[in-house]
């Protein structure tokens, strides 16, 4: 399964940060941070809103376009030591310089040069999503769709929506959507995690995004799972999440299979790989532990993930 090139869609930067990494930032700038790790060094947090907390205190020490560069020269060595070829991420710029455009360009540019030059040397290649937070509110993701829109291309490749689900309607989001559409951006949205069908519904309906981050919950009603599969809707599934966040009790519980079989398009991806303790061959592993999925089931899984990246047609060509 290591070995296997894998596609991996729904990744966040700050999410994908070692806790060693984040430790040694921490130290360097003598803040002290031992309140969100266990005793054995681990993240530590009390369900899914904890979580959120914990993630966003990690953050706070990851406070330069060089601590960003590091980070993705980090996140590329893990992603490469788990044949992951290709990988998009989400990036805010909430964290990236406060939603100020210039600010967010100096950081861009720094991510962009450090998954340029490990690209060029061959290993995984990158690309980023940039993701308002939506326990920020829709005035706060403003900002972060114009940053998105302004620097649009080559590698800021889709927007996101992040954070907590149960904030909010999708539609209360349309303004940040709407600007990223009209820059040629593709559109994902973190919808069906912690609330049901119609949250899903609502990121289809009212944002047009194309893709779903997580997207399970979309079980509970087999009309919209007929409607996502018939729309070829990809959901960025992400099952070790779930199952470390109390949403499924273990993977025999998750919908994934059943998705699959009613022939939605479902990937597979990691969410926030150091907080789940999990990896992208873990996840494989798994998978073909809970349901005897084989290396053709991944093979197609990886084929429906290659044709649902944002990148330019020339990168997808090479990852497929
Ligand atoms: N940000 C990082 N991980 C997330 C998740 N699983 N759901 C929503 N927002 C997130
Ligand atoms: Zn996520």
């Amino acid at each position: 399964m290591r070995d296997m090139p894998k596609v991996e869609l729904h990744l966040h930067l700050e999410g994908a940060a070692p806790p060693a990494f984040v430790r040694g930032l921490a130290a360097e700038k003598k803040v002290d941070l031992s309140g969100i790790f266990d005793e054995r060094g681990a993240y530590a947090y009390d369900g899914f809103v904890d979580f959120l907390r914990v993630y966003e205190a990690a953050t706070s020490v990851i406070g330069s376009p060089e601590d960003y560069a590091r980070l993705v020269r980090t996140v590329l060595e893990e992603l490469d030591a788990q044949g992951v070829i290709y990988a998009e991420t989400f990036v805010s710029p909430d964290f990236c310089g406060g939603g100020d455009l210039s600010a967010w360009r100096d950081y861009l540019a720094a991510m962009r040069e450090a998954a340029e030059d490990v690209a060029a040397k061959g290993g995984p290649v990158l690309r980023g999503i940039v993701t308002p937070i939506r326990h920020f509110g829709p005035e706060r993701a403003k900002a972060p769709a114009l940053c998105a829109a302004e620097t649009a291309g080559a590698w800021i490749v889709g927007l996101g929506l992040g954070g907590n689900e149960a904030v909010g309607e999708p539609k209360d989001y349309a303004w940040a959507f709407d600007c990223a559409r009209e820059a040629g951006l593709r559109l994902t949205c973190h919808a069906g995690e912690w609330r049901g069908p119609d949250s899903v519904r609502g990121a289809v309906e009212d944002l047009g995004v194309e893709r779903i981050g997580h997207g399970v919950r979309a079980i509970e009603d087999l009309a919209l799972v007929d409607t996502l599969a018939e729309r070829g809707i990809v959901l960025e599934v992400c099952p070790g999440s779930n199952i470390a966040l109390g949403l499924y009790p273990n993977l025999r519980a998750h919908p994934i299979a059943r998705l699959r079989d009613r022939e939605v398009k479902v990937t597979v991806s990691t969410d926030d790989p150091p907080f789940f303790h999990t990896t992208m061959t873990q996840e494989y592993d798994r998978l073909a532990d809970a349901f005897g999925w084989e290396a053709v089931d991944f093979a197609a899984l990886n084929r429906v993930a290659a044709e649902a990246a944002f990148c330019d047609a020339d990168t997808r060509e090479k990852i497929l």
